[in-house]
């Protein structure tokens, strides 16, 4: 039919024979992705065969410690002269003073995978990676709360029992509340994991930037948010980058627990990195300083710092 009309084979169906001869190649298109979207390599199907025998899921966590440091602190003197000021660094590939460079550049270009991810996919991804995705929340309001505790479970509980240990009396008094400040906190599943385990036993100081993400003590549902206070700082933005809310933040935790500091802290900062993901440890830098200030200023002596780091390969810390 087509030579009937004039096509000769091996030429292209234009008015003047031209145009393409190649047959269209048949896409491969992943789900309900739309024809040319891009898939990346890593994510195209592998002839892989899974083997679920050998899969092995340890699901005790190992916990290891940081060595002590023992040595002399160092003096004002010599950390001002770490201090350098100038233009804001937005790099990271030039951090090799603590890394390997190697190691760092393999880093970067693994997680530059994820820029052609779509927010399903690195879902996907995730839940596929993580044999536990399915615990979720479990009761509490979100995630974040299973996490911290994880983290006190496998640190034999030194946070929640802290007031009940009795290595060091002068920390700690058996008729005390245990007292927990929750700083970049909010909606507050880390408190309510705390609260959900010592109910009427503790009281909590939250402090947490005012808006969306402010605490949601409706959604503590399992621990009882009365024993929880939250407090926005002299500003009233709840903003840990204001040396006035840090100051006022101390005050209004030494007053309210007899002038001793809290038990131990928790920190979680983050905030949005879109588009810049690869450098999201350098932009949250100035956030985790502030919280290390704050737990300097706001724990009693002998007590602890739960902090969250955030990285780039999962969606929280
Ligand atoms: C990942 S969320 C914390 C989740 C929390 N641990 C939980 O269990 O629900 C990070 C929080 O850090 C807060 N944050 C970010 N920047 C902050 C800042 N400059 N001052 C105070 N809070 C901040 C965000 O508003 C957000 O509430």
């Amino acid at each position: 039919m087509m030579s009937k009309m004039g096509f000769t084979g091996g030429l292209g169906l234009g008015k003047l024979k031209q145009g393409r001869v190649a047959p269209v190649e048949t896409t491969q298109t992943r789900g309900r992705l739309g024809l040319g979207s891009k898939v990346p390599d890593v994510l195209a199907p592998a002839n892989v065969i899974w083997d679920s025998s050998a899969e092995v899921i340890d699901f005790k966590a190992k916990l290891e410690w940081m060595p002590p440091f023992h040595q002399p602190v160092p003096s004002f003197e010599e950390m001002n002269s770490w201090v350098v000021i100038g233009r804001r660094k937005e790099a990271i590939e030039d951090e090799i003073q603590f890394c390997d460079p190697e190691v760092l550049s393999e880093v970067l270009n693994c997680k530059t995978v994820f820029d052609s991810l779509d927010e399903k996919q690195l879902r996907d991804a995730r839940t596929r990676s993580n044999p536990f995705e399915t615990i979720k929340k479990v009761f509490f309001q979100n995630r974040a709360a299973v996490k911290m505790a994880e983290i006190d479970a496998v640190t034999e509980f030194m946070f929640t029992n802290f007031n009940q240990r009795n290595d060091d009396a002068s920390n700690v008094d058996a008729k005390e509340p245990l007292y927990f400040a929750d700083v970049c906190a909010g909606p507050g599943g880390f408190s309510e994991y705390v609260l959900f385990r010592k109910k009427w036993h503790s009281k909590g100081f939250g402090f947490t930037l005012k808006g969306d993400n402010d605490f949601k003590l409706e959604e503590f549902l399992v621990g009882p948010p009365e024993c929880f206070e939250p407090y926005y700082g002299k500003n009233g933005d709840g903003n840990v980058y204001e040396p006035e809310n840090i100051t006022s933040l101390k005050d209004f935790i030494y007053d309210n627990t007899d002038g001793r500091g809290v038990h131990f802290m928790m920190a979680d900062g983050g905030f949005s990195v879109d588009g810049q993901e690869n450098i999201q440890e350098i932009l949250s830098k100035r956030l985790y300083l502030c919280q290390f200030l704050v737990a300097l200023c706001v724990v009693r002596t002998g007590s602890y710092l739960v902090s969250g780091f955030r990285k780039r390969s999962s969606s929280s810390g």
